[in-house]
């Protein structure tokens, strides 16, 4: 637990005035040597840092940057996907709300590498107060010369906008995001063309997650390979900041090296273990659209590959704990009616499919499940995973998968029994 963190000292309420920021985190120290830098130094830098996108996928942050087209002379855009609608994420929000000019920094840095003079950041509606706070340090930092014109004498003008959404989980998608900053409907595009070539008002957009762009003046102030070898595992770069809830004694945000625990030790040795002493059940690794882990499956190195060779995923790195004396039916029952409602309607197989699901999960914890529900979940799941244009359908499908085939004699309790065991 003495591991070298970046932000967790920094998430209290003292934190906040830019102030501090100057003091006490070598705030806009990165900006200035970014600024004298050339743009594809930079690039090489986050590149060299194993720095992997915050978000949910784990794209390389560096590799994305190179992407933009050099001799567009269209206007380029960065844009901050600040929606964190995923269930159980709540650290971009400390960020936003204790260290905004980390934020503010690292998009002033992104946009220079990038080409970029226009910012925006796409907040989740439901963030009113992280969106005024926001606000005012974007105000600060007009004031004092790090955003606008003519930044710290670079000649390098960045304009920075926040920009609320509307309250819907299909707006943290990269391409619904950018059609409900443009004015339009919420809906996810097809792609190609990715937003590196097509993004915000056709321009090229280069779109990351709160975490991932608060990252970056930590990488220009002690160089890319430092970050890098923060991770423990030999891909990932820097530390993570993990949002623990559910039935633990100490919920909250955690910050580790990438890496650098199993899902037991986070359970256990950070969050105090479980609440009233209880066994655990159930552990949904990375966010409600990552596939729910067994008691027996946490002894996994927390990070991106050891999760996916277990079939799950680390997503936006939010981890949700179950004890033994909840319904997982009910749990994914809860989970699903999220993704029915939250779907976007374009495609048919997440429109109707996950409205089924929830029909079917709704019926079997009431008590009127029928024998072949079963095979029908599965068999509605699998007709929806990789059929829609964005992420959301899988978001919904892996998950019923996953509790079906691990907690399957939950499920078959309630049908057999026409009620919860435990009701
Ligand atoms: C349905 C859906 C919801 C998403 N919600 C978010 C979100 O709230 N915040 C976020 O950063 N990324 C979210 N993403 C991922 C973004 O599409 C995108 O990959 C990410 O913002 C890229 O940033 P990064 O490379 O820094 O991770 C979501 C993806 C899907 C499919």
């Amino acid at each position: 637990m003495s591991e070298t963190t970046l932000y967790i000292q920094h998430f209290n309420e003292e934190s906040r005035p830019l102030d501090y920021y100057l003091s006490k985190m070598n705030g806009y120290v990165a900006a200035k040597k970014a600024l004298s830098m050339q743009q594809d130094d930079i690039i090489n830098e986050v590149k060299k840092s194993n720095l992997r996108g915050r978000g949910g996928a784990g794209f390389p942050t560096g590799m994305k940057w190179g992407f933009i087209p050099k001799q567009s002379t269209k206007p380029k855009y960065l844009v901050c996907n600040a929606d964190e609608s995923e269930p159980g994420t709540f650290k971009d929000r400390d960020i936003m709300r204790y260290t905004p000019h980390l934020l503010i920094e690292g998009m002033v840095i992104g946009g220079y590498a990038i080409g970029s003079s226009i910012g925006y950041i796409y907040i989740r509606g439901e963030y009113t107060r992280e969106a005024k706070l926001l606000q005012a340090a974007i105000d600060e930092a007009y004031a004092k010369g790090y955003l606008g014109k003519n930044i710290l004498g670079s000649g390098f003008n960045f304009d920075l906008t926040v920009h609320r959404g509307a309250g819907a989980y299909i707006c943290g998608e990269e391409t619904a995001l950018l059609n409900s900053l443009e004015g339009k409907r919420g809906e996810p595009r097809v792609k190609p063309p990715f937003p590196a070539q097509s993004g915000a008002f056709a321009g090229p957009t280069i779109v990351n997650n709160v975490e991932t762009l608060a990252d970056v003046p930590f990488i220009i102030n002690q160089g890319g390979e430092w970050f890098a070898k923060l991770g423990k595992l030999e891909k990932s770069g820097g530390t993570r900041l993990i949002s623990i809830s559910g039935h633990v004694k100490k919920p909250g945000v955690y910050e580790l090296p990438a890496g650098g625990a199993t899902i037991r030790q986070l359970i256990y040795d950070y969050c105090g273990g479980i609440l009233n002493d209880r066994k655990l059940k159930a552990v949904i690794p990375g966010g409600s659209s990552a596939p729910v882990l067994t008691a027996d499956e946490i002894d996994v190195i927390y990070d991106i590959e050891p999760l996916m060779k277990i079939g799950t995923m680390m997503g936006s790195a939010a981890i949700m704990v179950v004890s033994e004396d909840y319904c997982v039916v009910k749990l994914i029952k809860r989970i699903t009616k999220f993704y029915a409602h939250e779907s976007c309607g374009q495609c048919t197989p997440c429109r109707e499919g996950c409205k089924w699901m929830e029909d079917i999960l709704h019926r079997i914890e009431d008590g009127h499940g029928r024998d072949q529900d079963l095979t029908m979940l599965l068999d509605i799941a699998d007709n929806i995973n990789g059929k829609t244009l964005c992420a959301l359908g899988d978001a919904a499908a892996g998950p019923v998968t996953s509790f079906v085939k691990k907690f399957r004699a939950d499920f078959e309790a309630h049908i057999r029994g026409g009620k919860c065991p435990s009701a």
